[in-house]
């Protein structure tokens, strides 16, 4: 099977595997998001991670919170820490600690939002976690007092925890603010794309981080256990899928760019839109290049997107095709390329009439 056709498989399987929950994912709030970037479970292509962090299952959390637990699992918050990536990094470091703070952070709900993350320890081998469960559940989720934050104010009593409202989940104004403490920094590769979504007020448009990289879900948060020993879920409500949604599901990062053809006096362009909340890519060793090709006329044309040249917040991008006569469509074709992938994977191939 060539990679188009497993692209094209991979999609189709997401779509399955979602058409039973998509129905209950409108959310008025979010429409605007949600009708550009459908709910979807990713698919992320193969580079050489693995598709979940070992021994998530022994968590305390997953008790009780299995399908949660299962799905952050499988993100690179779970993976932050063993990260291979990240651990060949920090060994060329002469201090490393100083990397420790987002990858294995303390509980953020702890202290003020927007300080420096600190991180549980010196010395991870110290740590009793193993493999030190990266960005935990209890780095968003504890704050004072033992409690467990969230989006509701009305949980079920559980022995557990008890639950509050935390004024980093929901619609309030710190919304977000948990996501923009770790990632508004530039470091080693990573640029620090929350910026961008500060700056440019992409919250007043109604956009939120967690809205397009955990989708709304309606579900039981917690299974427990009755008095006999029984099972029993709790309450369906609004929740929140913690798989998140990444660049490496070429799915999700068709999502990112809004194309449209038009033609010229010397041939055709073809305008490529940013949609994401932020500039395009937001690490050094992504980049995205799209070849275009003129059908009916002779011309074809490539632009890549990396860190130097990427497409700004809210930008569009103008590629020229020179064909001298007018094209009667394009056919537009668009690989990543990062850290781990053989070969660059197909995200877009679309054929736009002109
Ligand atoms: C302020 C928080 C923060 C600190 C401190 C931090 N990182 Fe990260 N790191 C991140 C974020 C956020 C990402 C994910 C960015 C992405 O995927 O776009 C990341 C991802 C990475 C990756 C994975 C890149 C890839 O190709 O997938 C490496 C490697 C890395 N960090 C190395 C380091 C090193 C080395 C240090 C210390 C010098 C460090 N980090 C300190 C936030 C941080
Ligand atoms: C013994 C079962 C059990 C365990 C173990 C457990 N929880 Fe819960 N948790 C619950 C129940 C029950 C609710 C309430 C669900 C509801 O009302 O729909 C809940 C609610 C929550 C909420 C929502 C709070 C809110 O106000 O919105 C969060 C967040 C949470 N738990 C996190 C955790 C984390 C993190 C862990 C592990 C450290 C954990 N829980 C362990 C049973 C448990
Ligand atoms: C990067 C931060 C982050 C991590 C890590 C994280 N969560 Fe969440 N969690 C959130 C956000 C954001 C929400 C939703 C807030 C909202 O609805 O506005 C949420 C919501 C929840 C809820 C309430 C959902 C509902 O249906 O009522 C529970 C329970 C929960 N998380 C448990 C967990 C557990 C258990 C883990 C670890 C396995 C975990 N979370 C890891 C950020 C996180
Ligand atoms: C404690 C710091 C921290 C917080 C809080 C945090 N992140 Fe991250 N995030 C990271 C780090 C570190 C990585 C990359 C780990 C690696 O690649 O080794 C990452 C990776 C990611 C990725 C890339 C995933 C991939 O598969 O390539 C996305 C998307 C992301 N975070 C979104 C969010 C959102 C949305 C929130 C808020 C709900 C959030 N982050 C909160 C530190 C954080
Ligand atoms: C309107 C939807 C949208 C919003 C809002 C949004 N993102 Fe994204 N994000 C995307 C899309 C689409 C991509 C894939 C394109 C890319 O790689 O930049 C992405 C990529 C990312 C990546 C991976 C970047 C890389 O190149 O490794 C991280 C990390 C991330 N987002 C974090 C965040 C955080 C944190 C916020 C809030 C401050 C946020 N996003 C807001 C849609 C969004």
């Amino acid at each position: 099977m060539n990679k188009l056709s497993l692209l094209a498989l991979a999609i189709f399987a997401a779509f399955g595997l979602l058409s039973l929950a998509s129905n209950a994912l409108q959310d008025d709030s979010v429409a605007i998001q949600e009708e550009l970037r459908p709910a979807h479970i990713p698919v992320p292509a193969d580079d050489g991670r693995p598709a979940m962090l070992e021994g998530w299952d022994s968590l305390d959390c997953a008790e009780c919170h299995n399908q949660i637990a299962s799905e952050w699992a499988s993100t690179m918050h779970a993976m932050a820490w063993v990260d291979e990536r990240y651990q060949e990094a920090i060994a060329t470091k002469r201090r490393p600690q100083s990397c420790y703070g987002c990858h294995i952070p303390q509980p953020l709900n702890l202290r003020p939002l927007g300080g420096k993350p600190r991180p549980r320890g010196s010395d991870p081998e110290a740590l009793d976690e193993t493999p030190h469960n990266g960005i935990s559940c209890l780095s968003c989720h504890l704050g004072p007092e033992g409690a467990m934050l969230g989006p509701y104010a009305d949980t079920e009593a559980t022995e557990a925890h008890t639950s509050k409202q935390g004024e980093a989940f929901g619609e309030g104004a710190l919304a977000d603010s948990l996501c923009i403490n770790c990632h508004r920094s530039t470091v080693g590769p990573v640029i620090g794309i929350a910026k961008d979504f500060e700056t440019t007020r992409q919250a007043d448009k109604g956009l939120s981080c967690v809205g397009c990289h955990m989708p709304a879900i309606d579900r039981p948060a917690a299974t427990v256990t009755n008095e006999d020993g029984t099972k029993r879920a709790t309450a369906v409500r609004r929740g929140r899928l913690h798989s998140l949604q990444t660049p490496r599901d070429p799915y999700f990062l068709a999502t990112a760019f809004g194309v449209e053809a038009r033609r010229t006096s010397t041939g055709a362009e073809l305008l490529i839109t940013n949609q994401a909340g932020h500039r395009i890519p937001g690490l050094t060793t992504r980049s995205m290049t799209f070849t275009v090709t003129a059908i009916g006329a002779e011309g074809e044309a490539t632009h890549v997107f990396d860190s130097t040249a990427y497409l700004p917040v809210d930008g569009t991008y103008t590629l020229a095709i020179e064909s001298g006569a007018p094209p009667t469509s394009l056919q537009i074709h668009g690989t990543h390329s990062w850290t781990g992938v053989e070969t660059p994977v197909v995200f877009l191939d679309q054929t736009l009439e002109l």
